[in-house]
């Protein structure tokens, strides 16, 4: 300490190296669970092929990793309890990898600042192992001991020395549920690693190494086999490729969702969104499916929060990896059980994902056996900081997809507070449109190619039905009203309809002789032949009516949306292409059709850029 500091009395001391692990320590390692995932990770990085794990007590007094890895020299052993010791970091050459890989040398300084540690370890082409014993980062024993190759480390009494954190865990249940959370995730993630789980007396899981699918079989029960869906598309930025699961197996409890991006669990509460809510159709609204998946990336497209118990994730063009991972899904479900979505009806055969795939250059899916891992959807909140203008509209859009996706008691709490990548194209680089029919636009990472036609559809469509909840419809007045005489058919649909269309914006009043007139429409349809329109949205609602998942209001959103959308072929300006793009991405669906379609094709630079080779 320097004399200026000790002229002030001693008022400013330095901490002590314990009390400045003790803190440090809280940061990293927050829960019994914590030292699981640490103890597992550096198992992992051992090049281990078995690993076994022993629980006493929910790891309240014993957490033991055994490991058949390539164990520690006698000079290393104690190296490893420093703070920023690490025998990795200079491997790693990028941030990312530092920060999801644990690679910040501070695990084991960490862990035994606040337990009784017991390391053993030895080199496989050594002759002797080491005993060493370390309490609250002071040294008990070092010594020579006869044991296995690899390395076991038993971490007892978590927080002896720290009572006011021991204080603050939770029931044995709830500690064992996280311990068991992050051993599945690393047991999913590497598959090809055989793993046991002991707890207390209990032989908890005894997996061997194998395939993914096996490994996810293993750990949730022969009932997956069957039910397991292979999801495996490349693009060029992306790879995901996992398991989802039959929406039968859907089950009361929200643990069984992973997502992994390169190999590390992550959680990412738009994506857990999208995935459920594309379940929501089949399934219970306090039901959730399994499903693992795995992104693969370039390191650099990801933008890590690392929180001791979390890895939050933003992906440098969010909007593709969500709209991806949402029409892969839908794909396996929909390949696998040839469910009728929206929209067939209207594309008999048609391939709902086919300009996606295109935009995309998707692979084929495969049947292959995969690995995975999750991300543990229940102890994260979310520090993503999304655009909070656009914060209600999941909410918004589960509601007015109620009948065949949302489901708004369905969505967990968390979910419902959450929001939609904010888009990111370039607003200062404008608009071009091409053949008066699509409008191109950069984005940061490549350019988006938008339908008008689909986009106004989805647009018309979602705020139709918003409408329909809104007390006040926003309804623009005409400054004639028309009086249109229908045939007698189409006036006693009309006479029925009256109510929800009312509700949505038009204002009609109902005379005799088959007459109406018509005093306003929606806001955001275009004045002109209201009879025209009028005429062809009842018929194309007569045309949905074998659409038994729709309801009535749906199927005159959707006649609305056929209707009223602006026609490929119109010329658009500079500001009502703005327009038409904003109030797309202020959608919850921004990205398909009211049918289901694609609205937006994205082609990442790179594709381009392979192009010119
Ligand atoms: N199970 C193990 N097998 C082999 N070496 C290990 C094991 N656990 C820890 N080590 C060594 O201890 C070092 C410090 O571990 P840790 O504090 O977790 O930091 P990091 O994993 O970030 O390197 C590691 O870099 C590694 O060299
Ligand atoms: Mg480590």
């Amino acid at each position: 300490m320097n004399k200026e500091i000790e002229k002030h009395n001693g008022l400013i001391k330095e901490l002590s190296p314990e009390l400045s692990n003790k803190i440090a320590a809280g940061e990293v390692i927050q829960r019994p669970s914590s030292v699981v995932k640490e103890l597992l990770d550096n198992a992992i990085d051992s090049g281990a092929d078995h690993i076994r794990v022993i629980i006493q007590n929910a790891g309240r007094t014993l957490i033991q990793v055994i490991d058949n890895g390539c164990g520690m020299s006698k000079e290393d052993i104690p190296l490893c309890f420093l703070r920023h010791a690490t025998s990795k970091i200079h491997e790693v050459n990028d941030l990312f990898n530092i920060q999801t890989m644990g690679f910040r040398g501070e695990a084991m300084a960490s862990i035994s600042a606040v337990s009784q540690v017991t390391l053993k370890t030895k080199k496989f082409e050594d002759e002797m192992g080491y005993e060493y014993e370390v309490w609250g980062n002071k040294v008990k024993n070092f010594e020579p001991a006869a044991v296995d190759n690899g390395t076991s480390v038993a971490v007892r009494n978590l927080f002896y020395n720290v009572p006011a954190r021991r204080a603050f865990l939770k029931t044995d249940a709830t500690e064992f549920r996280h311990i068991l959370i992050t051993f599945q995730q690393a047991a999913l993630a590497n598959a090809d690693i055989s793993f046991e789980l002991i707890a207390d007396t209990d032989s908890v899981y005894n997996l061997p190494a194998g395939p993914l699918d096996q490994r996810i079989v293993e750990i949730f029960g022969k009932s997956y086999r069957a039910s397991l869906i292979p999801v495996e598309e490349k693009t060029s930025y992306v790879n995901v490729w996992g398991y989802v699961i039959d929406p039968k197996m859907a089950k009361k409890n929200r643990g069984e969702q992973f997502l992994f991006v390169n190999n590390r669990p992550f959680y990412h509460r738009y994506i857990l969104h999208i995935i459920l809510n594309i379940y929501r159709q089949w399934i219970q609204p306090n039901e959730y499916p399994f499903f693992a998946l795995f992104y693969d990336i370039n390191p650099q497209e990801v933008d890590v929060n690392v929180h001791p118990s979390k890895l939050e994730v933003k992906f440098g063009d969010e909007r593709s990896v969500t709209a991806f991972t949402r029409s892969i899904v839908k794909k396996a479900l929909n390949e696998r059980f040839n469910v009728p979505v929206i929209g067939r009806g209207e594309s008999p055969g048609g391939k709902s994902y086919g300009d996606f795939e295109s935009g995309f250059s998707f692979g084929k899916s495969g049947d292959t056996s995969i690995n995975r891992s999750g991300g543990d959807s229940i102890q994260f909140p979310s520090r993503i900081n999304f655009d909070k203008r656009r914060g209600n509209r999941e909410s918004l859009t589960d509601e007015l997809y109620g009948g065949f996706g949302g489901n708004p008691q369905g969505i967990p709490g968390k979910y419902n507070t959450g929001s939609i990548p904010q888009p990111e194209y370039d607003k200062g680089r404008g608009f071009w449109q091409l053949h008066d029919r699509y409008i191109i636009s950069q984005t940061l990472t490549g350019l988006f190619i938008i339908d008008q036609h689909s986009a106004h559809k989805r647009i018309i469509y979602e705020k139709a039905l918003q409408a329909t909840e809104s007390a006040l419809p926003s309804t623009q007045q005409l400054l004639f009203p028309q009086t249109i005489e229908f045939s007698a058919s189409d006036f006693s649909l009309l006479k029925e309809l009256h109510p929800i269309i009312q509700k949505m914006g038009f204002n009609i009043q109902l005379l005799s002789g088959n007459t109406a007139m018509v005093l306003g429409v929606p806001a955001d349809i275009k004045m002109g032949d209201e009879r025209h329109l009028l005429e062809s949205i009842l018929q194309q609602y007569q045309d949905l009516s074998s659409q038994l998942k729709l309801k009535d209001r749906e199927k005159v959103a959707l006649a609305m949306a056929n209707k009223a959308s602006i026609p490929r072929g119109k010329k658009l300006n500079d500001m009502e292409m703005e327009r038409l793009i904003d109030q797309l991405f202020s959608c919850k669906e921004p990205y398909l059709d009211p049918l289901e379609k694609p609205t937006i094709v994205y082609i990442p630079l790179d594709e381009i850029e392979s192009r010119f080779r």
